[in-house]
């Protein structure tokens, strides 16, 4: 393989990573997808090695990893600086390759590890695949809800987690209709197991594959990230009048009906949004 047919995709790795490097200082840069920071490790491994081969190779050196899985870590933080990402994913950056090479060194079978990444997978598949992480609402939101829900509503908890919500609400309020989603494998388990002999209609599913027009109240508790595209899909699929509710993220650019929930504590807030008509 030519030393061109390295650099150029290399080249056009760096620069996709970059692109937002061009924003005007006062606007939010949007949070990157995985990919570009998946595309971001590999333009700087690329880099390192185009950079060190020569070298090892000419002199017929033993390679040194240590220093390479430095440099490698010093490249990608450089790029994610340049780049701007967030202050985590610079640290991810800058600690991914040095920690690989650590853990190689460690004499552990590599399975622990692999069975420790196919675990997080099963509980965390939100994270990854949306930026929507796995956290619980509990009988303190449940009680706060139950002022909020009109009788005998239609209510969905969209990434239902393991039923943490759910379950306090359907014994606090046994009129309603309660349908919870959830996509990742071990908490959908969970709340199977948990939810088995209760009136709750537990779901496997995507939230963006899912109808929300028959509900007539819809609760999460996601993440800044989904926010604007989730409102589109609420006021294009439910009824007008009907209940958005969010708790701990507010919805960029639309303006709740009501906030409920402790004031003190910003985490327990719940913004109540009524669909137009
Ligand atoms: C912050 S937790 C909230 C859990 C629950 N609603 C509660 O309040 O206790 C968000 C949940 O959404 C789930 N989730 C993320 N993306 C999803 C998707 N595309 N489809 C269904 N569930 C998803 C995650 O797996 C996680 O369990």
């Amino acid at each position: 393989m030519s030393h061109e047919s390295i650099l150029l995709p290399l080249l056009r790795l760096s620069c996709q990573t970059l692109t937002t490097a061009a924003a005007p200082p006062d606007m939010p840069i949007p949070l990157p997808p995985l990919s570009r920071q998946i595309a971001l490790q590999f333009a700087a491994t690329f880099l390192i090695f185009s950079a060190v081969w020569p070298f090892y190779y000419l002199r017929a050196a033993e390679w040194n990893w240590l220093a390479v899985a430095l440099l490698i870590g010093a490249a990608a933080f450089l790029i994610a600086r340049l780049s701007r990402q967030p202050w985590w994913w610079q640290l991810i950056h800058l600690l991914f390759v040095p920690l690989l090479w650590a853990g190689l060194q460690m004499p552990v079978s590599p399975l622990w590890f692999l069975g420790a990444f196919i675990l997080l997978c099963l509980v965390f598949r939100g994270a990854a695949s949306g930026r929507i992480p796995l956290y619980l609402s509990g009988a303190a939101t449940s009680l706060w809800l139950t002022r909020l829900l009109p009788h005998q509503a239609r209510a969905l908890d969209l990434g239902a987690g393991i039923g943490s919500l759910l379950w306090p609400l359907s014994r606090q309020r046994p009129d309603l209709h309660l349908v919870g989603i959830e996509n990742a494998p071990l908490p959908w388990l969970f709340g199977k197991l948990r939810l088995k002999n209760t009136r709750i209609d537990w779901r496997w599913g995507d939230l963006w594959a899912h109808s929300l027009a028959p509900y007539q109240v819809v609760y999460c508790f996601l993440s800044p990230a989904p926010m604007a595209a989730l409102w589109e899909k609420a006021c294009r699929e439910m009824q007008p009048g009907s209940l958005l509710i969010s708790k701990a993220f507010p919805i960029p650019d639309a303006l709740p009906e009501t906030l409920s929930g402790p004031e003190d504590d910003m985490v327990a807030r719940l913004y109540v949004y009524r669909i137009p008509g």
